[in-house]
């Protein structure tokens, strides 16, 4: 076998799929099961009236110096002034954790139970993006820690990364959306537009060698692409974001629903690889 066949075996199987001559309609259904029970992206057993309609009191962590917020010295009075872009642009680590912790731009900040900022190494070479929390994300600060999150470290595994050595996990938006009945959605135009600038300060301080898109969220909030553009139809090309090279997949969630295209995720990471393998 070749190092390649090898190295999509191993994918293959962590992801679940192989071995490879499995009964596709048996393993579908199973994989089924899993996601309709587990998946971060299927409808919540909780409801929004469980969940406290206030905005986190938790605005800054212990370790922050208020010398360290660049609005604190022109804020004499009244709540805090959010952060323009331009300023979130100039923001250290510390600053952009307490700028998201305490961020009230858009109406996401009402439902959230957490911010959630991004995890992983802060000089990572991988960054992974994804669309925003759901449920289990915002209770527990963190991206990507239901059924989907595993799914993605399976995948971060099977090219030899792990969730904080050489990769970084964000999102697109870092409260959750949610709808009307207080199930996840998708975060709006305009509460992606407010948010981007987090993520841009996150690339900027990382310097990512190659980004990972992980669904159409991410991918469209990236490339700027009209809503209606399917994922498929960006994936095996190389697009730029920031500077650098953006390789576009499918979200694990989709994954765990769509088991076959386990393969083609696959083939998205291989390129990835060799763009990371051709980078200087
Ligand atoms: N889906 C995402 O896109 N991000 C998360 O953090 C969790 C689920």
């Amino acid at each position: 076998m070749s190092s390649n066949a090898g190295r999509r075996a191993v994918f293959l199987d962590e992801m679940g799929v192989g071995p490879l001559w499995t009964r596709r309609d048996a393993h579908v259904a199973r994989v089924e099961d899993t996601a309709a029970s587990a998946d971060t992206n299927s409808p919540d057993t909780g409801t929004a009236a469980d969940q406290p309609r206030i905005a986190s009191t938790t605005a800054m962590p212990a370790t922050v110096d208020m010398d360290d917020l660049p609005w604190t010295d022109v804020q004499l009075d009244g709540p805090p002034k959010a952060p323009s872009a331009p300023e979130v642009a100039q923001m250290n680590w510390i600053q952009l954790k307490a700028s998201v912790a305490g961020c009230v731009k858009c109406d996401l900040c009402q439902g959230r139970t957490h911010t959630v900022f991004g995890v992983g190494d802060e000089k990572a070479k991988w960054l992974f993006i994804g669309e925003g929390p759901g449920r289990n994300e915002d209770l527990q600060g963190e991206p990507f820690v239901g059924q989907a999150g595993k799914l993605l470290d399976n995948m971060l595994r099977a090219i030899g990364l792990q969730r904080g050595q050489n990769a970084y996990i964000a999102n697109i938006v870092k409260c959750r959306p949610t709808d009307a009945s207080g199930k996840d959605r998708p975060p709006t135009a305009q509460e992606t537009e407010v948010c981007l600038p987090y993520l841009e300060r996150q690339i900027a301080l990382i310097q990512p060698t190659v980004l990972v898109a992980l669904g159409k969220t991410a991918a469209l909030t990236l490339l700027g692409l009209d809503p209606d553009t399917p994922v498929s139809r960006l994936r095996g090309k190389v697009h730029r974001y920031a500077d650098r090279p953006l390789i576009v997949t499918y979200h694990p969630a989709y994954l765990l629903r769509n088991m076959p295209d386990k393969r083609k995720a696959w083939e998205d990471l291989s390129l990835a690889m060799q763009i990371y393998a051709g980078a200087d």
